[in-house]
């Protein structure tokens, strides 16, 4: 056992460490719990006792050797590899900011326009986006087979025909209504699917906000006061408005409102095609039939209703003019709107 002690030691001399696993091999050897000092350490019982001192004293120097060796090479090691990476890394050029990302463009205009609606009262709602046929159009007061239906093109389920991808968020008007009492303040962001081949004007899917006003006495100049203010809140005080009658089943009499457009403020661009004027959303007093089939009398309640695209906003607001680029998740695109929200 001496003569092993002895092995090891000028093993220790002679040996020279180069490289990280060289040194790794070097402390699983002579350092771990499971190098070949600790076996001798566990041979030392068996050393008859006239010699253990001796043995004692011998292994406990090598011990120290393997150390003094071990902390040689870390020390060697680090100067190498120090000394090659020093020579590319200027420690004196100024700290990269952090690559912070941005929101993106759908978020920033859909959170704009809930806080604006929400500083006068109304709540978020939300509802499912795999909706079933009642909810997205027979409660909306869309007859079987009638032609209003195609206004959408529908993606159905094949497997389950009753069941679609919600085409509009006016299912959640629905929701709402058929669950809770009246009066009723929310509006309701969500995605929404319609089956359009994709190019730069349409997509398969895209974002709307509701918005659904019903209590007792609630008429049509409320509807024009609330969504006055909300072009001139999202566009700019300057904004001005007007409405245009319309048509959707939900709705009696209905209205799409346009807005001055906000980059030429009337006078003509290419984004108000020269008009002066852009249409923002559609709106309307809710029907009388929508609310009976939610239980609700409409000799006690009237109430109004509106929905805007999300995608058609920022457009407008960023004149973005590829529908595509909402959800391509191109960085180049994305990170233009750093600081866009605040
Ligand atoms: N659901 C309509 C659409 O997708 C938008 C809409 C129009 C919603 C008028 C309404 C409304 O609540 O009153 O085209």
């Amino acid at each position: 056992m001496f003569e092993k002690v002895e092995a090891y030691k000028q093993e220790l001399k002679d040996i020279a460490v180069k490289s990280a696993e060289e040194l790794e091999q070097f402390r699983m050897k002579f350092i771990s719990r499971k190098s070949v000092i600790g076996d001798l350490f566990n041979d030392f019982k068996r050393v008859p006792n006239e010699h253990k001192k001796r043995f004692g004293q011998e292994l406990n120097h090598l011990k120290s050797l393997a150390q003094e060796r071990f902390q040689h090479f870390v020390v060697e090691l680090e100067q190498n590899t120090g000394n090659q990476a020093s020579q590319s890394i200027d420690l004196t050029l100024p700290v990269q900011p952090d690559q912070l990302g941005s929101r993106h463009p759908i978020s920033i205009v859909a959170n704009k326009i809930i806080s604006i609606f929400e500083r006068i009262g109304f709540s978020v709602a939300e509802g499912p986006e795999v909706e079933d046929d009642w909810h997205n159009f027979s409660a909306l007061n869309f007859p079987e087979n009638h032609p209003a239906r195609e206004m959408q093109d529908t993606f159905f389920i094949t497997k389950n025909p009753d069941t679609v991808l919600r085409t509009h968020t006016s299912n959640v008007q629905i929701r709402l209504m058929e669950n809770q009492k009246p009066p009723f303040r929310s509006i309701m962001p969500g995605r929404v699917y319609r089956n359009e081949a994709i190019s730069a004007r349409a997509h398969c899917f895209f974002h709307q906000v509701e918005g659904l006003y019903v209590d007792k006495n609630v008429g049509f100049k409320n509807l024009k006061d609330t969504l006055y203010h909300f072009a001139k809140e999202m566009f700019g005080k300057e904004t001005k408005v007007r409405f245009r009658p319309s048509f959707f089943p939900f709705t009696e009499p209905s209205a799409e409102m346009d807005i001055s457009c906000f980059i030429c403020g009337g006078s003509g661009c290419k984004v108000c095609k020269q008009t002066g004027w852009v249409e923002i959303l559609g709106s309307g007093m809710v029907d009388p039939n929508v609310l009976k089939n939610c239980d609700i009398d409409p000799e006690e309640y009237t109430g109004f209703a509106f929905g805007m695209g999300i995608e058609r906003i920022a457009m407008l607001k960023y004149q973005i003019d590829d529908l595509r680029l909402f959800s391509e998740n191109d960085v180049r695109f994305l990170s233009q709107f750093t600081g866009a929200d605040t």
